[in-house]
């Protein structure tokens, strides 16, 4: 390719080569052009660096009328995929499809030499999560995985103060959150059918609280899960008023809970809704020999914490309590950030800001939550060589 140097890295290290983009836009593609693929089309366009060469939709004009949308002329579209991946010369693709399709799509992309930003859940098991990091090791491409909550200047503050020791040695994590009502269906069913979707209320919402989580004690690999999942609500016609075919549709969870170990001797216990009958399941709490830390439950889920936390320390004789002000994060929007930091990893041949090697164990925490449940009973995490 003209203007990409390239210099091959000690093989032996890993199979990536360093490669840097200089002198010309980056080429990108959007595949799957739904709900989200708007807020990444919306920063694109705010990246002087970028052209949107082309994209790719399923459903016959839906990608047209997505750029027409955007007032992009000559954008390229394609009736999927691999068509695009095909006929295109890409630098990087977001790939915003439904759950099912997060798998074959960033395999495909990556085997052709093409740079990944995923969307969340990573995928659907932590099979395909394997078989993604086999494709991007083999790549030596970029993968990165959309968790732009990360980015947020307040859920920074949680890595940050558990680093600091202020915690002590971390023993116990409560996690979750969710909505009283709030099965994702404004858009059709893309959410809620075990063919698109394959994991609901987890894969929507709860993966982002375990990445707040997991993230900030350094994501230490899950040993065992014992999993609980249902689906009252989203198997009941009353949730849907004018849409009662929903119920007869919907094939995931819509509340799950999890216990599980973590390497490190780590305790998270965790559980996430959709729909439940209370209006929060518990404040996020981190609790550490010498310290414990609150943070307040959000509206599921809006990218920041709920509230200033507050840290827990016995001094002296005394139990202290310090309110930690809120952080006013006045930067750019979150998914500005997101794609940003991602372009720059393509650009620079730098780390992926958000990478696989992480949120594997994200999503081996809810495969195993769905495998527990379906077994009724606890399993070992079992997450094959990449
Ligand atoms: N990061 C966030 O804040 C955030 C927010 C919402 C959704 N998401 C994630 O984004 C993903 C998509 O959600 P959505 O609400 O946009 O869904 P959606 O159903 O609105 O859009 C998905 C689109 O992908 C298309 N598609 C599926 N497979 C394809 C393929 N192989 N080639 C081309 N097109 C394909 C579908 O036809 C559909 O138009 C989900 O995984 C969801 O978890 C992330």
């Amino acid at each position: 390719m003209s203007n990409i140097s390239t210099m091959e890295l000690d093989p032996n290290k890993a199979n990536k080569e360093e490669t840097k983009i200089t002198g010309r836009k980056l080429r990108v593609g959007i595949i799957g052009t739904g709900w989200i693929a708007h807020s990444h089309m919306d920063s694109y366009k705010r990246m002087p660096d970028v052209e949107i060469v082309a994209g790719a939709d399923l459903i016959p004009g839906k990608a047209e009328k997505f750029f027409k949308e955007f007032g992009l002329e000559g954008v390229r579209c394609y009736p999927n995929d691999k068509a695009m991946i095909d006929a295109e010369d890409l630098d990087a693709v977001s790939i915003c499809t439904y759950n099912r399709q997060h798998a074959p799509c960033a395999i495909y992309a990556l085997e052709h030499g093409v740079n990944v930003l995923l969307e969340k859940p990573m995928c659907v098991t932590t099979e395909e999560a394997v078989e993604i990091m086999r494709a991007e090791k083999k790549s030596g491409k970029v993968l990165s995985i959309g968790f732009q909550p990360r980015m947020d200047a307040n859920m920074r503050e949680i890595k940050r103060i558990v680093e600091s020791g202020v915690l002590g040695k971390v023993y116990y994590i409560q996690t979750g959150g969710g909505r009283r009502r709030g099965i994702p269906t404004p858009f059709g069913t893309s959410f809620i059918t075990d063919e698109t979707a394959g994991i609901g209320a987890m894969a929507d919402i709860g993966c982002y609280s375990l990445d707040m989580v997991l993230n900030a004690v350094g994501y230490p690999k899950p040993l065992t899960v014992s999993g609980y999942k249902s689906d009252f609500f989203g198997k009941n016609p009353v949730t849907y008023p004018g849409h009662p075919e929903y119920a007869e549709a919907f094939g995931v969870d819509d509340f799950a809970a999890g216990f599980i170990r973590l390497e490190g001797g780590i305790i998270l216990d965790f559980r996430i809704a959709w729909a439940m009958n209370v209006n929060t399941p518990g404040d996020t709490i981190i609790l550490g020999t010498l310290g414990g830390l609150r943070i307040p439950s959000t509206d599921c889920w809006n990218g920041s914490t709920g509230g200033p936390m507050t840290l827990y320390q016995q001094v002296g004789t005394q139990q202290i309590d310090t309110v930690i002000p809120l952080i006013k994060d006045d930067g750019p929007s979150l998914f500005d950030r997101k794609i940003r930091s991602f372009l720059d990893a393509v650009k620079n041949g730098t780390p992926a800001p958000v990478p696989s090697s992480e949120i594997l164990y994200n999503q081996a925490i809810i495969d195993g939550i769905v495998k527990s449940a379906e077994c009724g009973h606890e399993i070992k995490v079992k997450i094959p060589e990449i």
